[in-house]
C-alpha cells in the first residue's frame, strides 16, 4: 500500500469513528439522506471494501472509502482536511485506493462528482482521470426519500 513518510496511511479504527465524520463533515461530504455511521459499518463489513484514512500523530489528516463491487472499483468519500489540503494527501490516498483494488486484481477504478464540486475538477485532471459522461440511475433501496 501506498505510504508517505509524513502521513501513515491505515485502515480506519473504530475509535476513530467520530474523527472521521467530522472529516467528512469538515470537508463538506455528508448529507443529510446518508447516514455516515451506516456508510461505515457497511464499508467495513466485508472483505470487499475498507476506508483507509492518513494519520498526522493522532490526527486525522484525509480519507478515502474504497471497494469493488466484483466488476469495477469505486472510491468515495475521499476527503483531505483543510489544515492539510495542497500537500499531495490526496494524491497518495488515491494511490493507495488503487493499490488496495490493483491488488484484488479489479482493472478500473470510478468514482462520482457531484454537480456542485466543479473545483474537485482540476484536482482529478491533475491525477490522469478521465470524465466519462454518463448518465446514472439510482433508487433507495431502504425506503429514504
Ligand atoms: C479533493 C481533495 C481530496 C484534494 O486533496 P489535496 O491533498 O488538496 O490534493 P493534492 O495536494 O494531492 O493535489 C494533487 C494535485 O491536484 C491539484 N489540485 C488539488 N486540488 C485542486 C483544485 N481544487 N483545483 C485544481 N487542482 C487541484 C494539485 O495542484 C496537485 O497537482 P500537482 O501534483 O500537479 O501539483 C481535497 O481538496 C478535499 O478533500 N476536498 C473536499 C472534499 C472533496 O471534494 N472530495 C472529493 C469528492 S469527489
Amino acid at each position: 500500500m501506498t505510504s508517505p513518510s509524513a502521513f501513515p496511511i491505515g485502515h480506519v479504527s473504530p475509535e476513530e469513528t467520530e474523527a472521521l465524520i467530522a472529516l467528512w463533515q469538515a470537508c463538506e461530504l455528508t448529507r443529510p439522506w446518508n447516514d455516515p455511521h451506516a456508510d461505515i459499518t457497511l464499508a467495513k463489513r466485508g472483505p470487499h471494501s475498507t476506508i483507509l484514512v492518513a494519520r498526522d500523530g493522532a490526527t486525522l489528516a484525509g480519507s478515502v472509502m474504497v471497494g469493488h463491487d466484483g466488476h469495477r472499483g469505486w472510491m468515495y468519500y475521499l476527503a483531505v482536511s483543510p489544515a492539510h489540503q495542497r500537500k499531495g494527501l490526496g494524491r497518495i490516498l488515491v494511490a493507495a485506493a488503487e493499490d488496495w483494488l490493483r491488488a484484488r486484481g479489479v482493472p478500473k477504478v470510478m468514482l462520482l462528482v457531484r454537480p456542485d464540486n466543479e473545483k474537485v475538477r482540476g484536482f482529478y485532471d491533475a491525477l490522469g482521470y478521465q470524465d466519462e459522461p454518463r448518465t446514472v440511475f439510482s433508487r433507495r433501496l431502504d425506503g429514504a426519500d
